[in-house]
C-alpha cells in the first residue's frame, strides 16, 4: 500500500530520449478517440506514422486529408516497428490473432493505451517483442489541444517486456514525450494497475456510481412533483460547477467554496447514501474486476452485439432527464 509521503517519481521531457522514437517506424491502429490525437502529436513531434485502419472504415478520407498514409493493420504489422494498437479494447484479441501475429518478429513492439487486452491476457506476445503501456489521463480531443497549446495531459506508462533491441521503459518514456505527456508529468505503473484502477474509476464512480446517482436524484425530485427544470439544474447542471473546484483545488478546499448549509447538509446526509455497506459493495467491484470476471462479461456483451448496451443508451435518451436536459441546454448553449 502506498503511504502518505511516498510518491512515485514524476517523469518528464528530460527523462525521455526524442531520439528513441523518431528512429521508429510507428502504425497507429485505428484512427478514433485516442489514434487520431496520438498520430497528429507524435507527427508534430517528428516521428514517422502511418494509419492502420480496415478497408471500409469511414475515418480512411480524414485520415488521408490530414495527410496520413492508411493501410491494413496487416501492412503495419509488415511494416512498422512500433505498433500502437488504439482499436477498442473488445476487439484487440480477434486482430491481434488475424492480422498481428502473423506478421510479428522480435524486435517489434506493441503498444496500448490501456492495460485491458494484456492484463486480462487477450494477447500473449511472443518474446522478443516488446509490451508497453503508454495511457494518457483523458480523452484524445484534451490529448490533442494541450499538445497543440504546448503543454500535455498527464499519462501513465508500464511495461510488460523487453523487445530485443529495446529496453521498453525507455521506449515507452520516449513515446510518452512524443505525445506531450513529458511536457506535464508521466507515472510509471504496471498492466495490471492501470488496467484494473482504470475500470473501477470508470465504475465506481465516473460512469457509473455517478450517472446513477445523478438519475436517482433527478427521478426523485419530479416524482415528488418538483418540476424538471429545477430537478435537472440542481441535480445535473450544477455538477460540473462542483467537479471544477474538485479538479482545481481538491476536495478539502471545495468545501471553502461552498455555503455552511451546503457542507453541513452534504456532511449528514452525503454518509447516509454511501456508508460502509457501499464500500463493501466498491469493494466487490474491485474484486470482479481483479479477477478476471467483468472482462469475461464485458466480451461476452460485445459478442451478442452490445444488447444491454444498446437498451440502457436507448432507455436513457428516452428518459425525463434527458427531455429535460435537452431543453434547457438548447437555452444555455446557443
Ligand atoms: N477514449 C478515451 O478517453 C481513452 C483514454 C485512454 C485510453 N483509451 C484506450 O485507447 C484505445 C482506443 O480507444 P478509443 O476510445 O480511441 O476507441 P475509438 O474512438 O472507438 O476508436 C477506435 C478506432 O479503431 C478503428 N477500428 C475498429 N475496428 C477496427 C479493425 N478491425 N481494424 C482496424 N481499425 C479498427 C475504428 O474505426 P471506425 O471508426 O471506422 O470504426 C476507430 O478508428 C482503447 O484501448 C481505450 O481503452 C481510451
Amino acid at each position: 500500500m502506498s503511504r502518505e509521503g511516498e510518491f512515485l517519481p514524476i517523469y518528464t521531457d528530460k527523462e525521455g530520449s526524442a531520439g528513441l522514437i523518431a528512429a521508429q517506424h510507428v502504425g497507429v491502429l485505428g484512427y478514433g478517440a485516442q489514434g487520431r490525437a496520438h498520430a497528429l502529436n507524435l507527427r508534430d513531434s517528428g516521428v514517422s506514422v502511418k494509419i492502420g485502419l480496415y478497408a471500409s472504415s469511414p475515418r480512411i478520407a480524414l485520415a488521408q486529408k490530414e495527410g496520413f498514409e492508411v493501410c491494413s493493420v496487416a501492412t503495419c504489422a509488415q511494416t512498422c516497428d512500433l505498433l500502437a494498437c488504439m482499436l477498442p479494447d473488445e476487439i484487440h484479441a480477434q486482430v491481434y490473432t488475424k492480422e498481428i501475429a502473423p506478421f510479428l518478429q522480435s524486435g517489434q513492439t506493441l503498444l496500448f493505451a490501456h492495460g485491458f487486452s494484456v492484463y486480462f491476457k487477450q494477447i500473449q506476445a511472443p518474446e522478443g517483442v516488446g509490451v508497453i503501456l503508454v495511457a494518457p489521463k483523458g480523452p484524445g480531443y484534451a490529448l490533442r489541444e494541450n499538445y497543440q497549446q504546448g503543454s500535455g495531459l498527464f499519462a501513465l506508462i508500464a511495461m510488460q517486456q523487453n523487445n530485443a533491441q529495446h529496453n521498453a521503459k525507455e521506449l515507452a518514456l520516449s513515446y510518452a514525450c512524443a505525445i506531450g505527456s513529458g511536457r506535464v508529468g508521466i507515472l510509471q505503473t504496471t498492466f495490471k494497475h492501470e488496467a484494473c484502477s482504470d475500470l473501477f474509476g470508470e465504475q465506481a464512480v465516473l460512469c457509473g456510481g455517478l450517472v446513477h446517482l445523478l438519475e436517482n436524484a433527478f427521478n426523485t425530485l419530479l416524482e415528488a412533483g418538483y418540476p424538471g427544470e429545477l430537478a435537472y439544474f440542481e441535480c445535473v447542471h450544477e455538477i460540473k460547477l462542483i467537479a471544477d473546484l474538485i479538479y482545481h483545488k481538491g476536495l478539502a478546499r471545495m468545501q471553502e467554496h461552498i455555503s455552511n448549509t451546503a457542507e453541513y447538509g452534504g456532511l449528514v446526509s452525503g454518509t447516509k447514501l454511501v456508508d460502509a455497506q457501499s464500500k463493501a459493495r466498491m469493494q466487490e467491484i474491485l474484486g470482479r474486476i481483479e479477477n478476471g470476471d467483468f472482462a469475461r462479461a464485458f466480451m461476452q456483451e460485445a459478442k451478442q452485439g452490445y444488447t444491454h448496451l444498446r437498451a440502457r443508451q436507448s432507455a436513457l435518451q428516452h428518459s425525463p432527464l434527458e427531455t429535460f436536459g435537452a431543453h434547457l441546454r438548447a437555452h444555455l448553449f446557443k
